[in-house]
């Protein structure tokens, strides 16, 4: 990785991830693009930026040809509960920003990550220690689109020679960016609340286990995976990995450590809640671990101090 582009550069992953990647490579060689435009101030006075809707490949095209880019992160995405009240929007822009990134990585040899999710998986895979290869018949439009993303990401390596990498991210767990509209935004959430003195309403109910990652990690594996030897890799698109697995209960109880009074009440959102019934529990990310050395560093523990840490700086 030389130059970079990353779209969808104002969301919960990308804010993180440009300035992961400018500290890493020099702040002229990150470009941060997203279809808001102009960026926050933080994004656009730390190196270049422009405005990019993924759904229109010749903006994409226009910004790898300027910068003479070599990697583009893809992270453009409606999140599954959204998607799900609106099924075309979440397949036009999931669908949409991922052909285009592969046709443009295919015309000017970039090398391309667009992120697949737990929500690639549906009712019929194993959900406990989800394997690397099983079944994946997703039930919402979100999982209908990241297991294509996931197929012709695939197809464009193996009949192209466009070298497609991604993981599968669990649930994401962030202080600088909200996440929205996703199954997992809860366990944002609860920290928000609880550092605030608020009383959490939770979406999901007690026993609603689901793989989380905090985002030091997330970044981590996004910038790791496009760096290591692709003769190491045997998968590419996409690697199961995660950091932990919780229900309600257990984050709510980590977080009481710090905030004895804080108070978790339920209110359950049916749609959240069907989604979430059709995830893993917990994945298994051996293959990641093996072939290109994934090792998260945070779990629920040092998680939670470091979010609580932060969000009282923050708020
Ligand atoms: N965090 C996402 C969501 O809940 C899953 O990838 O939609």
């Amino acid at each position: 990785m030389k130059n970079v582009l990353v779209i969808g550069a104002s969301g919960q992953i990308g804010s993180e991830l440009v300035l992961a990647l400018r500290n890493k490579l020099g702040s002229n060689h990150v470009v941060a693009a997203d279809i808001r435009f102009p960026l926050d101030k933080e994004l656009a006075e730390g190196g270049p930026s422009c405005k990019i809707d993924a759904t229109q490949a010749q903006e994409i095209a226009d910004a790898v040809k300027k910068y003479h880019i070599d990697t583009i992160y893809n992270l453009v995405a409606i999140l599954s509960a959204t998607a799900e009240a609106n099924p075309m929007l979440g397949w036009n822009i999931g669908m949409g920003s991922v052909l285009n990134c592969l046709e443009v990585a295919r015309e000017f040899k970039t090398a391309l990550s667009t992120p697949s999710s737990i929500g690639a998986f549906g009712p019929d895979t194993p959900p406990d220690n989800t394997p690397q290869d099983t079944i994946q018949r997703p039930k919402t439009i979100y999982g209908v689109s990241k297991v294509a993303g996931e197929l012709l990401s695939d197809y464009y390596f193996k009949r192209f020679g466009v070298d497609t990498r991604s993981v599968r991210y669990p649930g994401l767990i962030s202080n600088k960016t909200l996440p929205g509209g996703g199954t997992t935004d809860y366990a944002v959430e609860i920290y928000y609340a609880a550092v605030k003195g608020e009383k959490f309403i939770c979406p999901l109910q007690k026993g609603t286990f689901m793989d989380m990652m905090y985002m030091p990690d997330a970044i981590d594996a996004a910038i790791d995976l496009m760096e290591v030897d692709p003769a190491r890799l045997i998968h590419r698109n996409s690697f199961n990995v995660t950091a932990m697995s919780f229900d309600p209960e257990i984050i709510y109880n980590e977080i009481k450590k710090h905030y004895p009074n804080f108070v978790m009440e339920y209110d359950i959102n049916p749609l959240k809640q069907s989604i979430a019934n059709t995830w893993p529990n917990s994945m298994d990310d051996t293959c990641a671990r093996q072939e290109w050395g994934w090792n998260p560093k945070y779990n629920l523990t040092s998680m939670t101090e470091d979010m609580i840490k932060e969000l009282k700086k923050k708020l």
